[in-house]
């Protein structure tokens, strides 16, 4: 297991399953603000490769993230996207709603830092949210990623056209333990 300072991450458990489909993906206005594409039911025992992990699959690694202290089911995140050859990747996570504001999300950040930056030798990680989905821009900004651009209208969410923010973050200007 990985660990931050409030939270860890580890492998996908069969029992987390369940709790991950009806708290997260179950949720529609969640899942149009967090997903690229529009919300869709997940049946009981699919395969959905939100919820079951492929350990073989190169391009992504999935989590569950897991509250220290208790060990008890957080949410979701993924180094995703990952490119050997420009040693890039993209950042994802989602907590279940009684989860959040507690500074997971922020400690979730920094510990996908930690496994891109000194456990994959990656050069540049990224992430992309919503405009107005503060926490996840402040959790970024609070490890060092920069607001490189704006995508305007580029995400249909629930019937509107909304903003979509990206941030990067360099290996050089990683500085692991310190948020600020
Ligand atoms: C986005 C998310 C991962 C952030 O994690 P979190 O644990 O809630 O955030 P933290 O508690 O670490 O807070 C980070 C910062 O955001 C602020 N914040 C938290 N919730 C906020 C809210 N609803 N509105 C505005 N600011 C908020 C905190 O005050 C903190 O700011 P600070 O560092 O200046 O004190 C989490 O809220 C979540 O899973 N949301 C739903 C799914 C989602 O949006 N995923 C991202 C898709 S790109």
């Amino acid at each position: 297991m990985l660990k931050g300072g409030k939270i860890g991450l580890r492998a996908r458990h069969e029992d987390d399953i369940p709790t991950l489909r009806t708290e997260l993906y179950d949720d529609v206005v969640n899942s149009a603000r967090a997903e690229a594409g529009p919300w869709r039911p997940i049946s009981p025992g699919s395969k959905d490769p939100r919820l079951v992990v492929d350990d073989g699959e190169p391009g992504s690694v999935a989590f569950s993230v897991v509250e220290l202290e208790e060990g008890a089911l957080a949410g979701t995140a993924a180094l995703w996207g990952i490119d050997n050859h420009h040693r890039s990747a993209h950042i994802g996570l989602g907590l279940l709603p009684a989860e959040r504001g507690k500074g997971y999300g922020t400690d979730v950040v920094a510990t996908l830092c930690y496994y891109g930056f000194a456990v994959r030798g990656l050069q540049r990680l990224q992430i992309e949210t919503l405009a107005d989905n503060h926490a996840m821009l402040r959790s970024a900004e609070r490890n060092g990623f920069i607001r490189e651009g704006v995508l305007r209208s580029s995400a249909w969410v629930l019937g509107e056209f909304l903003d979509e923010v990206i941030l990067g973050l360099l290996a050089q200007d990683w500085k692991p333990n310190s948020r600020g």
